[in-house]
Order: structure tokens, then sequence, then C-alpha cells
């Protein structure tokens, strides 16, 4: 019982810093097949695209603002498709997340 209670506010209290935590569920189901758990990006599929992927971790990517990192979730960038299926706050927390890759 005591168990379940830790679990069950733990559980609640990561849920209330919602960000980040949502963002890496949707991560891991969303970008992770080609970027890799970490955002470090698979070179298969870099190889796929024939393209550089740099880490999402990286300066190149952590410079860029919020707004940019949306538009190519939203509307795709270079060989990257759109990714459908995420409403804005649910783009806001995948983006909060790729914030926490920094390197
Ligand atoms: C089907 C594979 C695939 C999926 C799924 C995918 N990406 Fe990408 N992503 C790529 C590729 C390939 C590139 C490099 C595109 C290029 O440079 O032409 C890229 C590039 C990026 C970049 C860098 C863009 C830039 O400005 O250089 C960001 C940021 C990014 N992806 C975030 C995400 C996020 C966040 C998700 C999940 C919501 C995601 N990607 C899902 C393949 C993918």
């Amino acid at each position: 019982m005591k168990i379940i209670a830790i679990t069950t506010f733990l559980l609640a209290a990561s849920l209330a810093y919602a960000g980040a935590p949502e963002g890496k569920a949707l991560f891991a189901s969303k970008c992770q097949a080609c970027h890799g758990a970490k955002g470090e990006g698979k070179a298969s599929i870099a190889k796929m695209f024939s393209v550089t992927m740099h880490p999402l971790g990286s300066k190149e990517i952590q410079t860029k603002p919020d707004a940019d990192l949306k538009k190519t979730v939203t509307e795709g960038h270079g060989k990257m498709k759109p990714v459908s299926g995420l409403d804005d706050k649910q783009v806001a927390d995948v983006i909060a997340f790729v914030r926490t890759l920094k390197e």
C-alpha cells in the first residue's frame, strides 16, 4: 500500500512538472526512431536521407529559437518531413525536452 502511495505521489509530482517528462515520452514515440534516445542522430537514417544530422543537443540546434524548432516539427526541415499527430502543447513539450538534451 505504501509503495502505491509513493508511486502515485511521484507520478503526480512529475506530471505537475509537465513539459520535459511529457515531452520525453513524446520524443520517444515521435522522434527517437530517427534521432536516437539522446538526440544523437541515427547513422542509418542520416545515410538513408544523405544528410548530416546534427545531434539535437549540439550548438547548431540549441542556438535556434524555439519558434524555429517548432517549425521543424510542424512543417519539416530539409529532408525531415513534418511530424503529424501533435497538438500545440505537445509540440511545446517535445521542444522543452529537446532543450534538456543540450550538451
Ligand atoms: C523519419 C525520421 C525523422 C523523424 C521521425 C524526426 N526527424 Fe528530425 N530530422 C530528421 C532528419 C533526416 C533531419 C535532417 C534534415 C536535413 O538536414 O535535411 C532532421 C532534423 C531535425 C532538426 C534540425 C533542423 C535544423 O534546423 O537543422 C530538429 C530540431 C529535429 N529534426 C527535431 C525533430 C523532432 C523534435 C522530432 C519529433 C517530434 C523529429 N525531429 C522527428 C529525421 C527525422
